[in-house]
């Protein structure tokens, strides 16, 4: 009998490239196709399934995909727990409050208004160091929240800093290092370790 492939979701944008990219140095090529969103190598060892960012820890608790690339952000966020089979050595970045440049901001401020996409982080981070925090959740552009007016902070990632930079904003402090790794559904993982141990062998690989 043939055997099944492995499922793997990857996130739409930056990482995906770099996924790719990764995969096909190792002689495994496959493409999304006229914007479809599941693709395979050509021996169909893997099924590849593209999805937002932040959707990648429901189709991995589902099960729907068994293996995901995804960031510690993402998962931190979903609350789920997964395996951390390997960590990339691309896509790290830097979970930082930010605002606008010359803003007077001060580590003692009694409360914090904080524009966010990563809300759960923010209010633990927060409450672990007793600062009350108003939160403002954004779903993207969350740079443009000084700019305009809504929030005098952001907490947000950074890896170039090139768009703090275009957008006249600083980092105030630099609140968690995020990496991005290769996990597996528990479950999942205990029916086909012997060939997800494999994958992690052969892309751990120089
Ligand atoms: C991320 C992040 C910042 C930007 C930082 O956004 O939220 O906005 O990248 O990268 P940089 O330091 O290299 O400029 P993303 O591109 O994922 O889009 P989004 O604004 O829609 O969340």
């Amino acid at each position: 009998m043939k055997e099944l492939p492995l499922t793997i979701a990857l996130p739409k944008g930056r990482l995906q490239k770099q996924v790719q990219e990764l995969f096909a140095k190792k002689g495994i090529a496959f493409d999304f196709e006229d914007r479809k969103l599941v693709a395979y190598d050509k021996d169909k060892q893997f099924k590849f399934i593209l999805v937002k960012n932040s959707d990648l820890p429901v189709y991995l608790k589902h099960g729907i995909a068994g293996l995901g690339v995804c960031g510690s952000d993402v998962v931190y966020e979903s609350g789920d727990e997964f395996y951390k089979l390997l960590k990339f050595s691309f896509g790290g970045t830097t979970m930082c409050l930010a605002g606008m440049k010359g803003c007077d901001y001060s580590e003692s401020d009694r409360k914090l208004t904080v524009a966010t996409k990563f809300t759960k982080f923010t209010e633990d981070y927060y409450s672990k160091l007793g600062v009350p925090v108003e939160i403002i959740k954004l779903n993207g552009s969350v740079e443009l929240a000084p700019v305009l007016g809504l929030a005098p902070y952001i907490v947000d990632l950074v890896e170039t800093g090139s768009t703090l930079k275009a957008n006249n904003l600083e980092i105030f402090k630099k609140l968690q290092e995020i990496s991005v790794y290769l996990l597996a559904n528990p479950a999942y993982f205990k029916i086909h370790y012997k060939k997800i141990e494999k994958l992690v062998e052969f892309l751990s690989e120089d």
